[in-house]
């Protein structure tokens, strides 16, 4: 393990040398032409593990859910989705500048709406309207700290979408997390949605790649789009060898990020002046205020409360993410192990008592 704790994501794992022999030894092709062998089979295995019928290889996350919006939207629709998920903030205005939508952003709870709430946004039909065509969830939810949406929800919310003929996505970027958390199998999300991408590139610890997993139909617009948005990438079984070795390796092991993730959550609970907003995290990220009486007189004024304590920490070799004034996300992942986990619960503890 190196010397520094790294948490502010997930998205930093190396590949392990285990990972990397399985990516020198693949066999590839050119996958724009559809000859790359493993690319094929990390796109059956995919479907398979999402009991979908095709999948389709990208190179981020990002682009599987543009994708999901491009495929089943026209220009001038409107897409619904909770205001804290990942493509209504954090994709660069994708829907808008890529799809030509509008997005209609719902006040959920940590990251979760309701069938109640979607249907109250389902207006009949009018000229002067936007016509909702498309329901994104988020699973696990980023911003709200890896939180899980609960698949009861997930089945009214679906249930509906089918009644009104509109499309479902998921962005289940860490849809294993959730999966390995409820104790219930990714295609229990499958099954309800009508697309579901996921990363390789997180928990996963894959260097790079997501998947978009839907209907045969699907999954062929989605394969031209990605061509018109630079996305068809040619030996790329390179690539899909460290998914396939993901997939194999490191999804049981997700069980010990989310147990880290509680055993931090109390370590940082117990050191005055310190909230963890999520406590009992449900996965592999943590949300954690600090009150303004933390680090008082050592900060320079110009410095955020989150960004001074940054700062403390990163003196200790402990990395964590600012996400607002006073807010904080930290992150477990492959590459932290429980005496990372331990250096970083004492680094808060010296930052409170300092
Ligand atoms: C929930 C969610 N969706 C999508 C993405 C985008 O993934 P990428 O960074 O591979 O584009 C992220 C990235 O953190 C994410 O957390």
């Amino acid at each position: 393990m190196s010397a520094v704790v790294d948490l502010r994501s997930d998205t930093l794992t190396r590949p392990t040398p285990a990972m990397r022999a399985a990516i020198a030894a693949a066999e590839v092709g050119d996958d724009v032409f559809g000859e790359d062998p493993t690319v094929n089979r990390l796109e059956e295995h995919a479907a398979d593990l999402t009991g979908k019928e095709a999948a389709l290889f990208v190179p981020s996350g990002t682009m599987a859910n543009q994708l999901a919006i491009r495929s089943q939207t026209s220009p001038g629709d409107e897409v619904l989705l909770e205001e804290g998920t990942h493509p209504y903030n954090f994709e660069s205005g994708a829907p808008a500048a890529l799809s030509g939508v509008q997005v209609r952003p719902l006040r959920g709870e940590r990251g979760v709406f309701t069938a109640e709430q979607m249907a109250q946004h389902l207006r009949g039909y009018d000229d002067h309207y936007a016509p909702v065509t498309l329901v994104v969830v988020e699973n696990t939810n980023n911003r709200a700290g890896g939180a899980l949406f609960p698949l009861g929800e997930l089945e009214r919310i679906w249930e509906l979408a089918r009644a009104r003929g509109l499309s479902l996505h998921i962005d289940g970027a860490r849809i294993f997390n959730a999966s390995i958390a409820a104790g219930v199998p990714v295609s229990a999300y499958g099954s309800r949605c009508h697309s579901l991408s996921f990363c390789f590139s997180k928990g996963l610890g894959a260097p790079v790649g997501s998947v978009l997993c839907g209907s045969r139909d699907l999954i062929k617009r989605a394969r031209r789009f990605r061509k018109m948005f630079g996305g068809g990438m040619r030996q790329a079984g390179f690539l899909a060898a460290a998914a396939l070795h993901a997939l194999e390796h490191h999804v049981e092991r997700l069980a010990e990020d989310h147990a880290r993730a509680k055993r931090l959550a109390a370590g940082i609970a117990a050191a005055e002046g310190f909230r963890v907003v999520n406590d009992p995290p449900d996965t592999n990220i943590l949300i954690v205020d600090a009150d303004a009486g933390v680090l008082r007189g050592k900060r320079s004024p110009e410095q955020t409360l989150s960004a001074a304590v940054c700062a403390a920490l990163g003196d200790r070799q402990v990395l964590a993410l600012t996400v607002g004034p006073s807010r904080l996300r930290l992150v477990t992942h492959m590459d932290v192990d429980d005496d990372g986990i331990g250096r970083a619960i004492r680094a808060f503890g010296e930052i409170s008592a300092s």
